[in-house]
Formats: structure tokens, sequence, C-alpha cells
């Protein structure tokens, strides 16, 4: 049987996007940058962000069409980003695909942004989109998801632990109280005149940086949950600064250094709560928490079983510190827990895909078609503050 073709759209925040996927196979992916727009102001405006994605955004469309080479006639649905996200960009995106289902008699898929991060790295290469010398066995086939398995989402807007129970069944385990980790970088990027977005400059600085300079606080240690919060580090951060200014000690190296503290911080807090995670699905060895915590997590209703795979997704998902560190601590818990087979690390297969873009939400488009699930175009409302 044919799987169905999909056309996706995504304008949550600052980038308009559009792809073209069949399932979870990718056969293009077009991202329409709107960083230079918010460079100047450091974060991003929305009532800026809208305009561009109007711009943007059909150009975006017939690009991820044309490569894709797929005419309407073979497109089966259209799906869109309902939210989280920013209102007045999350209207454009809604508004065009409302247009496009009207005019060209497609059912529409509303799409939450959050569980498009989660399930990116399930994502594949369609034949279309393969680079030169790149094996097409192993990117169009990817292997099949194992269940229950921990999501990871980190970026500019979100910082959330997922249990995936199956595609469609998610419970979310803990999220952050306050900044999200990309936004922490991003700020703390800011008040260094780093550019928008800082994390990507942060990365490469943080290479050059030295890991003993600075004591950063290594916050949410204390708490029996897995929640994460990181306004204490951006505040140490900019305390740092202003003093390191004062000082006149804000050097090049320096400010290699403070990267590199700053990262490490805010990857250890989320390193520290994954190590949690893990030791609390351990319910054979029963080594942390307590089994009435245990309780509070599952809701006292779905059993916790080990999970099988994690999968991390987001912006800050092409950090390669962090999918080392999250590595690190998978080969840990395996040799600590005597388990079998190590836990296994999904990423997203490119860095197009951990940033914002339409292809993660056509994959989880292309569950949803297979599950029946289609959007009233009449009831379709956005919803910046949508949770999973
Ligand atoms: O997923 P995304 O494009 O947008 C949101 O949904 O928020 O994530 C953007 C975030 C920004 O905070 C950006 O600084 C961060 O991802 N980011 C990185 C890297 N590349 C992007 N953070 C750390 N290291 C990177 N290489
Ligand atoms: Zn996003």
């Amino acid at each position: 049987m044919r799987t169905a073709k999909i056309l996706a759209i995504d304008t949550s925040c600052d980038d308009s996007s559009s792809a073209v996927v069949e399932g979870v196979r990718v056969l293009s992916n077009i991202v329409a940058s709107q960083n230079q727009i918010h460079k100047k102001y450091g974060g991003v405006f929305p009532t800026l962000a809208k305009q561009a994605h109007k711009e943007n955004l059909d150009p975006a469309i017939q690009t991820a069409m044309a490569q894709a080479r797929v005419t309407w006639s073979e497109i089966d649905a259209i799906a869109v980003t309902i939210g989280p996200g920013l209102a007045p960009a999350l209207e454009v995106g809604i508004a065009k695909a409302k247009e496009l289902s009207l005019a060209h008699d497609k059912k529409i898929i509303a799409v939450n942004h959050v569980e498009a991060h989660a399930l990116s790295p399930l994502a594949c290469r369609g034949e279309r989109n393969l680079s030169k010398g790149e094996d097409s066995v192993a990117n169009t086939h990817a292997k099949q998801p194992q269940f229950p398995s921990l999501a990871i989402v980190i970026s500019g807007g979100h910082s959330e632990f997922i249990l995936v129970e199956q595609i469609g069944q998610y419970h979310k385990l803990g999220q952050t109280i306050d900044d999200a980790a990309g936004e922490c970088l991003d700020k703390v990027g800011r008040i260094l005149n780093l550019g928008y977005p800082a994390g990507p400059l942060v990365e490469t600085f943080a290479k050059k940086g030295r890991a003993d300079q600075f004591s950063f606080p290594r916050a949410m240690t204390g708490q029996a949950n897995f929640d994460l919060s990181f306004s204490g580090v951006k505040t140490f951060a900019r305390n740092l600064i202003a003093q390191l200014e004062t000082e006149k000690k804000l050097t090049r190296q320096t400010i290699y250094d403070l990267s590199r503290g700053l990262q490490d911080a805010v990857f250890a807090q989320i390193i520290y709560k994954l190590e949690r995670i893990l030791l609390s699905s351990d319910l054979q060895n029963g080594v942390y928490p307590s089994r009435d915590f245990l309780r509070h997590l599952a809701d006292g209703q779905a059993p916790l079983t080990p999970i099988k795979e994690i999968w991390l997704g987001g912006g800050v998902a092409a950090n390669i510190s962090l999918r080392q560190a999250i590595r690190r601590l998978l080969h840990k818990y395996y040799l600590q827990s005597g388990k079998k087979i190590k836990l296994q690390l999904r990423v997203p297969y490119s860095k197009k895909l951990c940033g914002d873009n339409a292809a993660m939400i056509g994959v989880v488009a292309g569950y949803k078609l297979a599950r029946g699930e289609f959007a009233k175009v009449g009831e379709i409302e956005r919803e910046p503050s949508l949770g999973i």
C-alpha cells in the first residue's frame, strides 16, 4: 500500500518552514530562518516574526513541493503546527493551511510542536533528500522505535522529559520550572553580545574554555522530582559577567571559560535528572527514589516499565557535548545496572531537524493520519500554550 504524502507547515516561532514527508521519510524540508531579522533584538520580536512568515511561507511551500517533486494531486493531507508557540506566528501557518485545504480539497492535521520535537529522531531521509555518498539503505529505513522510550526535548522554548508509552500516548515526567535550557544560553549570550541565537556560539566557545575556572551552581539536585530550573545558572552568569567587567577581566579567554562553565552547568542538570529517571524506571533494583514517589510519577496508573530507548530533540539537541554527555551516562548506567543491552540514544539525522522545522511536524502527522485523526477546518485555532 502507498504511504500517504503530507505537506507540513511550521510557523511556531521565528522560522517559516515547509516540508513534504511520506511517513517518517523526509522528501524535503525547507527552513527560512529569520535569525538576521531578530539578531539586533537578541530575541524574537513577535510582530516582525509574523510579517516575515507572511513573506516567506509561500516560497517555502513551493520549494518544498518542487524539491520533493510532488504535485497537489499527490498530496494526501496538510499538517500544521497549532501550538505551543507565539500566537501571531502560529496564526500565519494555520491561515495558510486552511487556505490550501480549501483550494486543493485536502484534509488538515493539527500538530503539537513539542510532540514533533519529541518524535524528530524517528525521521529518516527520503531517497530524494540524500546527499552524495550517503548510504541510501541506512538512511531510508529507520529502525522501528521501542516502547516505552524517553523523549528529551531541549530547545529555546522547552526543556522536558516525556515518557513515550506509544506514539500518541505521552506522560510528562518533568520540565523546566522557569527558563528553557536554550533560552538560558541565549540570554547569557545576549549579555555577552554573542548575537541570536547564542547556543551554537556558546558551543564553539565552550570547546576553547577551561572547565575549572568558574563554579556555576548545580541547581535542582536536592529535589526528588524530574523538573529542571535554569534561572539560577543565568543569574549566576549575569553577576559573574558584571563582576568581570568591573574588574576589567572580561577577556576573550574568560568568555570561552564562561561559555564552558555555563554549558557544563546547564547540561549537568539535564544529565543529573536523566540519571534519576533511569534509576527510577529500574524498579528491579529500586535505587531511586521511594516507591511512594514512583506512584506519584505514574499518577498511580501506568506501571513504570524499563525505558527502552532515549530520544533527544529540539534546537539544543544539535550540541555535540550534550549528546556525548548523555551517551557517557548511558554507558555508566549500563555498567552499573548490569543490564544486558545498553540503552541507545536516537538523535535527529541532521541539525536542521533539531531546530524548528516542518519535517518533524509531518512525521507526527503521518502517525495521526494512520489513526484517522483529522481536524475540522472551521475548528482549528492557535493554541500558544498547548502542552503535551
Ligand atoms: O528548537 P528550536 O529551533 O526552537 C524552539 O522551539 O525553541 O531551538 C532553538 C534553541 C536556541 O535557544 C538556540 O540557542 C539553541 O536551540 N541551539 C543550541 C545549539 N543550536 C541551537 N544550543 C546549544 N548548542 C547548539 N549547537
Ligand atoms: Zn521548537
